[in-house]
């Protein structure tokens, strides 16, 4: 794992990471290649979970890593990195928006101290959801519409805001300066009956899962698995 890291470092030209995520329980093959594949199907590993955790342990102790973290584990593998693992992982970045809301995983979460990560907090605006398209897209749920025309915002900002009022970090991605600007306007307080109504919209709708792909079951005990 060491080789890999230093990579890392070399190519975004620093000494040390604030924060080294391992992004997925599941291992891929050994190679230079991110995912290596064979005849276009990606190539597994053995490698095992708990151990690339321990060697990610180590790096905190080199000063390569500041903090450590997971990305996509259930609770049942959490729990069991957390049997084996002698430091707590700093966060755990998960799918995680106002239709996969998964209010009982985030609460272990949070009694374990481990920070939420939400990635794709707009849901289905990633256009590489196929199980996405046709049903509407999340930052224009009618609820989200009515709450952003309250705060004179947009939905994306409401979709945020939601986040951050549970306490996560929100990850939104996007190319285009505006909207990267307009994000930055989805940090503010929301009021306690809004919140009530974004918790009412839930749909556990879960858009990020390549279990097929990876050659491992992904979120099993999770909300959203189908
Ligand atoms: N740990 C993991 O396994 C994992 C998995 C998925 C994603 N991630 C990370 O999470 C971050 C975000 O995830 P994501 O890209 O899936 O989801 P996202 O931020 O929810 O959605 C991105 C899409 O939303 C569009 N968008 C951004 N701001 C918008 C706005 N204000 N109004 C309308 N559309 C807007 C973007 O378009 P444009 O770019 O065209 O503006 C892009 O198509 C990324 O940094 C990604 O690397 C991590």
């Amino acid at each position: 794992m060491e080789p890999a890291l230093d990579a890392s470092l070399k190519d975004l030209d620093t000494d040390y990471l604030d924060l080294y995520l391992m992004h997925w329980p599941s291992p891929f093959a050994r190679g230079s290649t991110l995912t290596p594949k064979k005849d276009g199907k990606i190539q597994t590993g053995d490698s095992n979970y708990v151990d690339t955790w321990k060697a990610m342990e180590a790096t905190l102790k080199t000063g390569k890593t500041k903090a450590i973290g997971i990305s996509n584990f259930s609770k049942a593998e959490l729990e069991r990195l957390l049997s084996h693992a002698s430091v707590v992982p700093a966060a755990h970045q998960i799918e995680c928006h106002p239709w996969l809301q998964q209010h009982a995983f985030t609460a272990f979460h949070k009694e374990k101290g481990i920070h939420i990560q939400q990635y794709s907090p707009f849901g289905n605006q990633n256009e590489i959801y196929s199980s996405g398209q046709n049903i509407g897209k999340l930052i224009e749920d009618p609820t989200i519409l009515e709450i952003a025309k309250k705060y004179g915002k947009n939905g994306a900002q409401v979709a945020l805001a939601w986040g951050i009022a549970n306490g996560h970090s929100v990850l939104p991605k996007s190319k285009t300066p505006e909207r990267i600007k307009s994000n930055l306007g989805g940090d503010f307080k929301l009021e306690k009956e809004d919140l009530e109504k974004l918790n009412a919209i839930d749909k556990k709708l879960r858009f990020n899962d390549p279990s097929g792909n990876f050659g491992w079951v992904f979120y099993k005990d999770l909300e959203g698995k189908k």
